[in-house]
């Protein structure tokens, strides 16, 4: 059927037509919001390339939980800045770290709101690499037993779901294990199974002051112009239980998220990470695009390539647009 006969503007006349026939639809309950704990007291201090964004003390990370909660979306994803870092990220497995701490108090003010953990070494290594160095790079075996050692931690603090972060090989396997050996076999895991070496995340690490202080991340991090290693990487996870898969970036990586969705039936997570936030902050503040229209074009776009959960710093604003 061909046009004159077929005319695809007749199912575009209206607005409630266009909403008979929309294909995909973004929810409150599609969000996640990250946000960071910073170790001390009375602390709300704006990320400068991420307006909107701070680092915080648990009181008020609390209090902004508390407006997340009350927007209907349901979980968090934590991020810690700690007091001391150091050559073997001491506090992120730390009873006393500054994440556990967060986790404990989320838990009793808000024991409803899923709370998510990033497990990685970065954000309290005084290096700045996700793991534990040898000869100049990141050792890999070294590195799971403290990420494993983290990811119980948190379970103990009360997380929900772990999220590992770090790119090591094997550490879905090395964190399932333990978690299972200690009784937390009901705690989920969320994969960043494909995550890539970006410049995208260049505002997270004045967030979470985690740069590395010496090269970067491109041996353990996926080469951006790779399409079949992730899948590659997706089935080992899979392998290793992995109830989540994520892709990170979102924007650049559509295509991937696609292949994921049409290879994998895990729930689909993409990390619509800090540079593409702070792009479009940036960009809207001189008017250049309308900011709230190009948000939700976004987070739509992520969804139609088939993500089922978004984490993103737009997340509040985009919950107050939906439920309108
Ligand atoms: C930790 C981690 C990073 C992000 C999430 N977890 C930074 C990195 O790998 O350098 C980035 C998130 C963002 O940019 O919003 N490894």
């Amino acid at each position: 059927m061909y046009f004159p006969n077929y005319r695809p503007r007749r199912l575009r006349r209206n607005e409630n037509i266009r909403r008979m026939v929309r294909e995909t639809h973004l929810r409150v309950d599609d969000l996640i919001y990250p946000m960071f704990s910073a170790f001390g007291e009375n602390i709300r201090k704006e990320i400068g390339s991420m307006p909107g964004i701070y680092q915080q003390s648990i009181e008020n990370i609390i209090s902004e939980a508390k407006e997340v909660y009350a927007l209907g979306i349901p979980a968090v994803i934590l991020f810690g800045i700690p007091e001391e870092k150091d050559a073997v990220g001491s506090d992120a497995y730390s009873d006393s770290g500054i994440i556990q701490n967060t986790i404990r108090a989320l838990k009793k003010e808000l024991p409803e709101l899923l709370v998510i953990t990033d497990v990685c070494m970065c954000e309290y290594t005084d290096h700045g690499h996700c793991g534990m160095i040898k000869d100049g790079d990141v050792d890999n075996d070294a590195t799971l037993e403290l990420l494993a050692k983290e990811a119980l931690s948190h379970a103990q603090a009360g997380a929900d779901i772990i999220a590992p972060s770090d790119m090591m090989d094997g550490r879905i396997a090395a964190i399932r294990d333990v978690l299972d050996e200690n009784g937390f076999e009901h705690i989920p895991i969320m994969s960043y199974a494909v995550k890539y070496a970006s410049g995208f995340y260049g505002p997270f690490r004045e967030a979470a002051e985690s740069t590395p202080e010496f090269g970067d991340r491109r041996s353990y991090q996926m080469d951006p112009a790779n399409r079949l290693e992730a899948l590659r990487e997706a089935n080992q996870d899979l392998a290793e239980a992995a109830d989540f898969l994520m892709v990170k970036p979102a924007l650049s990586y559509l295509d991937i998220i696609r292949d994921l969705k049409d290879n994998f039936d895990l729930p689909l997570v993409a990390y619509n990470v800090s540079g593409e936030y702070s792009m479009v902050k940036a960009a809207a503040a001189r008017d250049w695009v309308e900011g709230e229209r190009v948000m939700m074009e976004i987070l739509l776009s992520i969804k139609r390539a088939g993500a089922d959960l978004i984490i993103t710093y737009h997340a509040k604003e985009a919950a107050r647009l939906l439920r309108g």
